[in-house]
């Protein structure tokens, strides 16, 4: 079966791990979940039915369907001690930083989902994996509203998923959001593009905690810290930032390609650890980019830019040569941009989406018997062994 590498279970030697959950070709450009190819996923699925596939192994009945998307939606609300913690924030804490906390608090109100006791947590894993894939959506809702002065949303139980977040994120008191431009229907599509990437950094550390048998609440927590960094999932709020510096210094990229090729500047969304050909989730996301501002209606000049950018990296040697492509988070950025999510919340979106694929991570090495804590090796480069010297002699 593709995406089983025959390595020792954990993090031996080898430093790899074996896997059921998604299939990398890093040269061919190929990502497939479970066996089924992201394009026919793009094309054919949902968010939350992808999150099945990706945490059960499956393509869902329809029942199996309808029962978890009625799991989800009464999963929708989060306790009201934890809209005191909003309380204590401040108002420009980073959603990152905000959402890493209220997911390691849910164990606290969960206590029954996070006794750490393998056995006791998978038996509630059904209602863990549910809860949390609504709530973290709720959570990304209500710290933008905390941050924004305003009251929070509750959520409406008739409206799917990703229109139940948008209207969270965005109905006033006056009036009730209204997706009149297919944003419902992008967002979806870029959730799903997140939902699971083999051993990412974020996803890697998600099993690194797990190993130790620690609870889905607390793992998952830590691969939002992971997933904070700019060389991850920060990236995509560092794309749009690029782009927008690009376009006020009256730029058409082609004076930052010259700089990035001297090593003064870093095309964000480009590059990838296994990708040496084109992500095919950038693809993907490029064209429902050129799509969504359509049926809007929109002119984006950063779209154009990076389409420009795009050009002239895949023509130009330097880039070529060192087979960079533009990654997942080239594009994503205008796509939540055209929406009206804050660049701040974009890493957040990241997460929204990534979290079916920390949960099934999660739940392979809990499920797992013969799995151990990962304890990786090290190479020593310090000091031989010497001996101490007192104080008044050094
Ligand atoms: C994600 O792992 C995953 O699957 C991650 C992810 C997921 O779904 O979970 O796909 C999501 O994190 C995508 C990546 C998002 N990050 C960025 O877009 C940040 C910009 N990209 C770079 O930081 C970089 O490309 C990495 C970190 C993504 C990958 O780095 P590599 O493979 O370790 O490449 P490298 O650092 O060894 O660089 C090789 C060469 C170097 O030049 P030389 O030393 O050979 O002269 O390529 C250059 C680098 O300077 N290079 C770039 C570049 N990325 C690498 N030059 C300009 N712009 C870039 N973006």
């Amino acid at each position: 079966k593709s995406g089983c590498i025959t390595f020792d279970e954990g993090y031996g030697n080898t430093g790899s791990c074996q896997s059921d959950i998604s299939f990398i070709d890093g040269e061919k450009g190929i990502l497939r979940h479970r066996g089924y190819p992201i394009e026919q996923l793009a094309e054919h699925s949902s968010f939350l039915e992808t999150a099945m596939l990706v945490i059960y192994g499956e393509l869902p009945h329809e029942e199996c369907l309808d029962a978890f998307r009625q799991h989800v939606r009464r999963n929708a609300s989060i306790h009201t001690g934890m809209h005191h913690h909003f309380d204590g924030f401040p108002s420009d804490a980073h959603p990152m930083a905000i959402l890493s906390a209220m997911l390691n608090s849910l164990g606290a109100y969960y206590p029954e989902m996070s006794s750490n006791n393998r056995d006791q947590d998978l038996a509630h894993f059904d209602e863990t994996a549910a809860l949390l894939i609504s709530k973290v959506r709720t959570i990304a809702a209500m710290t933008f509203r905390m941050k924004m002065g305003l009251p929070f949303e509750y959520p409406d139980h008739k409206r799917r998923y990703t229109e139940n977040f948008l209207h969270m994120m965005f109905s006033e008191p006056y009036g009730e959001y209204v997706d009149d431009h297919g944003a419902a229907e992008a967002l979806d599509l870029f959730l799903m593009l997140h939902a699971d990437h083999e051993q990412n950094c974020s996803t890697s550390t998600v099993r690194m905690v797990a190993s130790g048998g620690a609870n889905l609440f607390a793992s998952v927590s830590a691969g939002v810290c992971a997933l904070w960094g700019p060389s991850h999932g920060g990236a995509n709020m560092a794309v749009i930032k690029m782009l927008e510096e690009i376009h006020q210094d009256g730029d058409d990229g082609t004076r930052f390609i010259e700089a990035a090729k001297k090593g003064e500047a870093k095309l964000m969304g480009f590059g990838h650890r296994v990708y040496k050909n084109y992500d095919p989730r950038a693809k993907i996301l490029g064209k429902s980019a050129e799509n969504m501002l359509q049926s809007m209606g929109m002119q984006d000049p950063l779209l154009d830019i990076a389409k420009r950018l795009e050009q002239a990296a895949l023509e130009d040697d330097y880039f070529v040569s060192r087979k960079l492509y533009p990654n997942v988070d080239f594009y994503s950025g205008i796509i939540l941009k055209a929406i009206g999510i804050p660049v701040e919340m974009f890493t957040v979106m990241f997460a929204i989406g990534r979290m079916p694929g920390w949960i099934a991570n999660w739940k392979e090495i809990a499920e797992n018997p013969k799995s151990r804590i990962h304890r990786p090796r090290q190479i020593y480069t310090g000091e031989t062994q010497r001996d101490y010297v007192k104080l008044g002699d050094r």
